[in-house]
């Protein structure tokens, strides 16, 4: 297999409800290195969360191929999964109320699904854990006495209790304030640089915090185009607290993506420019380049 850690290729999921089917993911490619930082973009619907409930083991893919740190996400047996779940994986969601025990403190939730490791060991990851979110001072505060963004913190914990080689976050800052979301966004830069942990976010947010190397975005269950921050000025940056505004054309390169089949999407802005009246367009190579006219 290549050496990405995460390698989708013409990945394909369809819902099936009685009557209708959604095709969620229409053939999306994607591969992500060991030890990257980067985020998934992309309006209501586009398959975000379809992809990392893939990605995550939660949900099964229909077609295509999905493999993650070397395993098939096809061929994998339902206890291979469960076993992937625990230890190759961690996953935050926006709404972490799911993961987290409310009458519980925040020492215990984290020390919950360490269950196979030994007390004195469980104990000193639990204490790490809080110490790097930044919680070490509220280690037993019972969740429910907690705010929004500590919550948030807490289920980051305890999505790397069992040292997951891969964290997945989807929305992990959508219900908390920017300030809140900076933090969060600084927790997982110093998790994929001091830890090594590969992190994959969802995000709304445009602002991304300047560690993220890269930005994929979605559309229509495809990967219509990645953003790459360019290494100049993500050395000019560093040590600061400058954020990036990926709508910024300066501080990355972007690309469309060119799949298999050579079938591209191309951005709406540029063919509602053209002004094309039909679905037909002339291709044209000149000079090693290709140029599309309106016929
Ligand atoms: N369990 C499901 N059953 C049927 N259809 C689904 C299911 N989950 C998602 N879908 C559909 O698949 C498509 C992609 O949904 P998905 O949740 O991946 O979008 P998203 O990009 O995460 O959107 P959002 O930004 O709103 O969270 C949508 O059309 C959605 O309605
Ligand atoms: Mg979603």
């Amino acid at each position: 297999m290549s050496e990405g850690i995460i390698l989708a290729d013409n990945l394909v999921k369809i819902y099936k409800s009685t009557d209708i089917e959604v095709v969620a993911l229409q053939g999306l490619d994607l591969s992500v290195e060991q030890g990257e930082l980067m985020a998934i973009i992309g309006s209501s619907g586009s398959g975000k969360s379809t992809f990392l409930n893939m990605l995550g083991g939660l949900d099964r893919p229909s077609a295509g191929k999905l493999f993650v740190d070397g395993k098939n996400l096809f061929s994998m047996t339902e206890k291979e999964l469960v076993e992937y779940k625990r230890s190759t994986v961690g996953f935050v969601w926006q709404n972490n109320g799911r993961n987290l025990l409310p009458y519980l403190s925040a020492y215990e939730n984290i020390m919950m699904p360490m269950e196979l490791i030994g007390g004195k060991e469980r104990r000193a990851r639990a204490d790490m854990l809080l110490e790097l979110v930044g919680l070490a001072h509220k280690k037993h505060h019972r969740m429910q006495e907690m705010s929004g963004g500590e919550q948030q913190r807490i289920a980051i914990a305890i999505a790397l209790a069992n040292q997951p080689k891969i964290l997945l976050a989807d929305e992990p800052t959508g219900s908390v304030d920017t300030k809140t979301s900076n933090y969060i966004f600084d927790i997982f830069r110093r998790l994929n640089e001091e830890l090594g942990v590969t992190i994959v976010i969802v995000t709304h947010d445009v602002s991304l915090s300047k560690k993220v190397q890269r930005v994929a975005a979605i559309r229509d269950g495809k990967i219509s185009s990645e953003r790459i921050l360019r290494e100049d000025f993500a050395e000019r940056v560093k040590n600061t607290d400058k954020t990036i505004d990926w709508h910024e054309a300066q501080t990355q390169d972007e690309f469309a993506i060119l799949d298999k089949a050579g079938r591209i999407q191309l951005p709406q802005e540029m063919l509602q420019e053209m002004g094309l009246d039909g679905n037909k367009i002339r291709v044209v190579a000149a000079d090693g380049k290709i140029i599309l006219e309106k016929p």
